[in-house]
């Protein structure tokens, strides 16, 4: 039997808490922890994207941003039980748009090396220099 869903991709989307941190507890392998995402979204973040199907939260990405020209992808997420559907991929074309439409200039991310493809093939991302200080 065939079966598609529908996924509704939304940028600053209401979403709670719990969805949130059961996705990133599965995304990056830990323990379960209540952060307060709602404040730190509305407060510090340019926006983020949602993905939803009929059972909920699927997908989540947050863009950060300096105010004025760069903004940051962080916590990119798909839940497990619906990956390798392209839904990272339009959660990222989603991010891209908005960050554009804000007036941003350059988008940045940062990945390990399995995720090259995702981030510069299906994406959209080239490679560049970076640097990073690991602080505790
Ligand atoms: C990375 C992640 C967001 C990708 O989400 P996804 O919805 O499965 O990705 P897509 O279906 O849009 O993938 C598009 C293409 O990117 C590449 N890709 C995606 N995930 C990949 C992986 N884990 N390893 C290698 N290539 C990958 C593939 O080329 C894929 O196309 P294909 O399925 O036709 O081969 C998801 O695997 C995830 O949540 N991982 C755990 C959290 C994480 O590491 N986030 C990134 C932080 S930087």
């Amino acid at each position: 039997m065939l079966f598609s869903m529908t996924i509704t991709f939304e940028w600053r989307g209401a979403v709670k808490n719990e969805e949130i941190n059961q996705l990133h507890a599965e995304g990056f392998d830990h323990e379960y922890v209540e952060d307060d995402w709602s404040d730190v979204l509305w407060r510090l973040s340019l926006g983020w994207v949602t993905a939803r199907d009929d059972v909920g939260l699927v997908g989540f990405v947050n863009v950060i941003w300096d105010g004025h020209v760069h903004a940051f992808i962080e916590d990119t997420l798909v839940a497990h039980r619906a990956r390798r559907q392209g839904i990272g991929k339009t959660l990222l074309a989603v991010a891209t748009e908005q960050s554009r439409k804000a007036g941003c200039e350059w988008l940045h991310v940062d990945f390990d090396d399995h995720l090259k493809s995702f981030y510069f093939d299906s994406c959209g991302f080239r490679p560049t220099n970076a640097g990073l200080i690991q602080l505790r």
